[in-house]
């Protein structure tokens, strides 16, 4: 049906004749002569209609958007100045010789070239949505990136192994995916929330090096880089300790910049351990592209009178910190306010701050709520640690640690972006030294930081039990310009380890062996040390792409409520179908 893509054709097919098929962008009557924009994955070619072609003009009247088209015609270059430079055929055009309407279309709900287009109708109509030139081009770099990821961990010798997707819950944190069984009445499957558990179990089955492109499932809160079925480039390997992994990780993803976006990374990514992240950043993915940083000021504050900076300040869980913003005195009442309302989503109770008109000036050259809380020696003392100097703006948080690293941590980020301090550019790094746990005061008990098959620095799994609050893991995250793109871990190989991590997570001798009974089996016989990671693909191609959302590179992507416009899944089931499931809906639950 076709010679050419109609975004491939140029002056080197001056006078040759080709054959197009695609959809009308735009079509134009200019007096006598039509111009239809035919459309394709490639791109647009100008198509012209002339009167003397009679049976084409008429045909080329009759055309709408996005109808689709087959024409034949000749490449002529375009008369001097109605060249288009901005469009890749923009020197040439096809004189029509044959046009056929190969299918009419409605009136589309929204033009391609439509600008703030609501999302819903976007998912609605993906098909139409899909051929806007921007989501081809995300789409197509997704396949070149996924390509280019394969062949290159072939290269190294990984090998794609499938796993399956009904299977037990696999626990990385989210809720699971159910699949009622029909043949085992009133038991489930769960979707994979990772392949986490055969990943190891094919290290142990001697496959040495493994990879898989895979989909992942987990029914927790979405959010702009969040799906509740997400893509993971997922990976692991046998007798590598982390320093090795990371190594080659770091050593893939600049090459894939390199090869196919031509960016350059730095040679060596930088470390900071998770401490580290969360003293200067507040976060455990640091977007270093922004230059502001958090300063620590509990030491300072201890004697005080003003409690809502004494108290966390003299609290083990504690912590108080100064945000400084360098020119942040022209921030108004207005976006103060705006600020401690931010702030507040992350359940700081209130965002202090001080403005520094005149540090020389004293308490006069200070504008503040708090200063008069505070004796001048403190003030004096908090500025000069966060280097304020006159027209800056200083912040600051009073709250248990996870609060005031939150907040301010999300403060920083939108300081960023307000005040256009994001610089350009790719700042990668990992982030490592995680903690094993972290302490849940909703269930009192430890929860894995990681996942429960991360293995801890020490060896010894009596020391580990000894004082596990205070244990490193050997987890690592990558980093690149705020988004965790992927993390994983060497994992734990030995069968008394393990033992001793499900106890310190609560998970008993019998639930471990109802639950992982097959893989501590498995860790009986000869497991071999071993370690991998998970890159998110999504958020990898994200920001490759410069999207904003991980739905602008997923071709059918869920809404913020885990449902799809374009299907309308998820359905309801049939009577039928539910009986034969043994299952008996409650009802809709309560409000
Ligand atoms: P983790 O849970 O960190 O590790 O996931 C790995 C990467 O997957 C991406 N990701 C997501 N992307 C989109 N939507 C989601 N809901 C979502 N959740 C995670 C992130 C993340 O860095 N089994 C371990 C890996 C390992 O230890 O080897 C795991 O799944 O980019
Ligand atoms: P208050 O005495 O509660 O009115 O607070 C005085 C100032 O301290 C106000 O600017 C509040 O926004 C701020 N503030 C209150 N609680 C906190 C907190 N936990 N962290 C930081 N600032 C706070």
């Amino acid at each position: 049906m076709r010679s050419h893509y109609c975004g491939t054709l140029d002056v080197t097919l001056l006078d040759q004749e080709v054959e197009l098929a695609g959809w009308v962008h735009r079509r134009r009557d200019h007096g006598g002569v039509i111009f239809i924009d035919l459309r394709d994955r490639e791109g647009l070619a100008q198509v012209v209609c002339h009167p003397d072609a009679a049976e084409v003009f008429a045909a080329a009247e009759t055309v709408r958007s996005e109808y689709v088209l087959r024409i034949r015609g000749r490449v002529r270059r375009r008369p001097p100045g109605t060249e288009n430079p901005r469009m890749s055929t923009g020197a040439v055009e096809v004189v029509a010789e044959s046009l056929e309407v190969l299918n009419s279309a409605q009136t589309p709900p929204f033009q391609l070239d439509e600008d703030d287009v609501g999302e819903d109708v976007r998912l609605r109509y993906r098909y139409i949505d899909l051929r806007r030139p921007a989501m081809l081009a995300n789409l197509k770099l997704r396949a070149r990136v996924t390509t280019f990821l394969r062949n290159h961990l072939d290269r190294q010798g990984f090998m794609d192994v499938e796993t399956p997707m009904l299977t037990r819950a696999t626990p990385e944190g989210a809720r699971d995916y159910l699949v009622p069984s029909r043949t085992h009445p009133g038991q489930f499957f769960a979707l994979p929330q990772s392949p986490q558990l055969f990943k190891q179990l094919l290290m142990m089955g001697g496959i040495d090096r493994y990879y898989q492109v895979v989909r992942c499932f987990r029914d927790e809160d979405l959010r702009a880089d969040r799906q509740p079925e997400f893509t993971q480039v997922d990976i692991e390997t046998s007798f590598l300790d982390e320093e090795g992994i990371m190594q080659l990780m770091e050593g893939m993803i600049r090459e894939l910049f390199a090869e196919v976006l031509g960016e350059r990374l730095p040679e060596s990514f930088p470390r900071m351990t998770h401490a580290e992240a969360m003293a200067r950043y507040g976060s455990d993915k640091p977007d270093l592209r922004i230059p502001l940083e958090l300063t620590e000021v509990a030491d300072l504050l201890r004697e005080v009178d003003f409690k809502v900076f004494a108290g966390p300040a003299n609290d083990a869980d504690g912590r108080v910190a100064a945000l400084r913003v360098p020119g942040g005195g022209r921030l108004s009442r207005k976006d103060i306010d705006g600020y401690t309302e931010l702030v507040g989503r992350y359940g700081a109770k209130g965002l202090a701050y001080i403005k520094v008109n005149e540090r020389a000036a004293g308490a006069a050259g200070l504008q503040s709520p708090i200063v008069k809380f505070l004796p001048m020696e403190v003030i004096e003392a908090m500025l000069a640690r966060c280097g304020a100097e006159d027209g800056d703006l200083v912040f600051f948080g009073a709250d248990k640690a996870r609060v005031v690293s939150e907040s301010l941590g999300a403060l920083r980020l939108r300081l960023g972006q307000d005040l256009d301090l994001v610089a350009a550019g790719w700042r990668p790094l990992w982030v490592v030294d995680f903690p094993m746990f972290e302490w849940d005061e909703q269930t009192q008990r430890f929860q894995a930081l990681h996942h429960p098959f991360t293995a801890p620095r020490v060896s010894d799994a009596a020391a580990l039990a000894a004082d596990p609050g205070r244990a490193v893991s050997r987890a690592y995250d990558m980093v690149l310009n705020g988004t965790e793109l992927g993390g994983g871990s060497v994992r734990i190989h030995r069968p008394e380890m393990q033992q001793v991590v499900f106890n310190l997570l609560g998970i008993g001798r019998e639930e471990a062996e109802e639950k992982f009974g097959f893989l501590l089996d498995a860790l009986k016989y000869g497991c071999p040390p071993h370690g991998g990671l998970a890159f998110g693909l999504d958020r990898l191609v994200m920001l490759m792409a410069g999207a904003r959302s991980i739905r602008d590179v997923i071709a059918f992507p869920k809404t913020q409520t885990a449902s799809c416009p374009l299907t309308r899944a998820p359905g309801s089931a049939s009577e039928a179908q539910l009986r034969e499931l043994g299952i008996r809906l409650r009802g809709a639950p309560a409000a």
